[in-house]
């Protein structure tokens, strides 16, 4: 048989055949159910197969309208935007909208190669522990990917410490602001930073509202474009539908994908202030912009913005969250617990903790993925739309694994310094 070739990851960390899937819940192949805290990677903040938007993409297909058109323009082309403009217009944002590629790396790699061309400067800064895709260019802006970064070619990335980067050795700003701005350093002005708000990949790391605030300080004094990355934590993870909103800023540009069509089909979107827009007409182009079934359930998928009920739910369920992970907060293995919205990481001891405990819950049937630099961090990415009865029946699986598996290491310990 045709064998997928050894690139695949997740079908190794969760090693079953799936079929159907519905909200909260997946089906393998022998009709097993599934509880995901995983909701692909950030894909399907909705639930799979969510019923509305399940709905609009049907009748969209049954009446024939066009699938594919380039970035013509299309009906659902013109709804879409209509709608994000009322999402952005009561957030008073003042954006442009760009359909790159399909995907998030797709977006990235357009607003860094619009942020070199309106500067004309070269350099980026990108921070620790950053993900920003596996591009030429995202892939060399991605710090929690250093062990492979000798394949990537060389693209004047500046790394510079996150927001609190080792229980805050350094004073990251201060840094930044230094090396950047004092003559003989060997830094330039770059063109642009690009961050995440909440670093996902590289293990739900949060950067402050302070910290979040003195940086677009910093870049807007030294008209340095600031791109925020929010294909994983935007289209309402944090409780807001941006994550940066939560400080008060406005960046330059704005990135968004996986779930921002909803129904995880491709779709990914730049955002930018206007003055920006100095692109010439298929100056950035590709096949697949403005994919219309995408932008047809991303349309429906907006209804969740409209008002404030999935907002204020995701901070109910943040807070359910919060309370059940205090307890295993004080355990042994565990370092450190801390979320936002639907966005939580535990981190432990070290990589093979959490991978052991993240295993022994696919066991008990309930996909979770680890992050973090060592893969040390346990990141709960349910659902928003999860229901809160299966949200706890989640949350208490994995305070039984944390548990047990603690409570087996002592035994384990207790036998090891009996034994000499
Ligand atoms: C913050 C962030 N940026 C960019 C990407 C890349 O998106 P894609 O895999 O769709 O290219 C990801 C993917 O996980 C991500 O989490």
């Amino acid at each position: 048989m045709l064998e997928e070739s050894n690139v695949n990851y997740y079908a190794r960390r969760f090693p079953k055949v799936f079929n159907y899937a519905k909200g909260d819940i997946v089906f393998d192949q022998n009709g097993d159910e599934y509880l995901d805290f995983f909701s692909g990677a950030g894909t399907l903040n909705y639930g799979h197969n969510n019923p509305k938007l399940k709905e609009a993409a049907i009748s969209f297909l049954n009446e024939d309208r066009i699938l594919h058109c380039l970035d013509m323009d299309s009906v659902i082309k013109k709804e879409f935007i209509e709608k994000f403009d009322l999402l952005l217009a009561k957030r008073n944002l003042p954006y442009k909208l760009q359909f790159p590629g399909p995907t998030g790396t797709n977006a990235v790699e357009a607003a860094i190669k619009l942020a070199r061309k309106v500067t004309k400067r070269r350099h980026i800064v990108s921070f620790t522990n950053s993900f920003h895709g596996m591009t030429a260019t995202s892939y060399a802006l991605s710090a929690s990917k250093a062990e492979s970064l000798q394949h990537a070619i060389s693209q004047d990335i500046l790394f510079f410490p996150y927001c609190d980067f080792e229980n805050g050795i350094v004073d990251s700003m201060a840094f930044l602001e230094k090396m950047i701005l004092t003559p003989g350093t060997g830094y330039q002005l770059p063109a642009a930073v690009i961050l995440e708000t909440i670093q996902a990949e590289g293990g739900v790391k949060i950067a402050s509202v302070e910290w979040l605030k003195q940086l677009r300080a910093f870049t807007e004094k030294n008209n340095i474009i600031l791109i925020v990355d929010d294909i994983q934590v935007g289209c309402g993870r944090t409780g807001h539908f941006f994550s940066f909103e939560r400080a008060g800023i406005v960046p330059d540009i704005v990135l968004l994908s996986k779930s921002i069509s909803g129904l995880g089909l491709p779709l990914s979107l730049l955002l930018l202030k206007p003055e920006l827009d100095i692109w010439n007409p298929g100056e950035y182009n590709g096949t697949f912009r403005a994919n219309n079934l995408a932008l047809c359930t991303a349309k429906k998928a907006l209804d969740y913005w409209m008002d404030d009920k999935l907002e204020n739910e995701v901070k109910a369920k943040s807070q359910i969250i919060h309370n059940y992970l205090q307890t295993v907060e004080e355990m042994p293995d565990v370092v450190n617990i801390r979320g936002i919205g639907l966005i939580w990481g535990i981190e432990f001891i070290d990589g093979d903790t959490a991978d052991r405990i993240s295993k022994e819950l696919f066991e008990q049937k309930l996909i979770i993925e680890t992050c973090g630099n060592d893969g040390q961090v346990l990141k709960l990415l349910s659902p928003l739309t999860i229901s809160e009865e299966n949200l706890v029946k989640g949350l208490q699986q994995i305070i039984d694994v944390i548990k047990a598996d603690s409570s087996y290491n002592t035994v384990l310990k207790d036998e090891v310094i009996s034994s000499l």
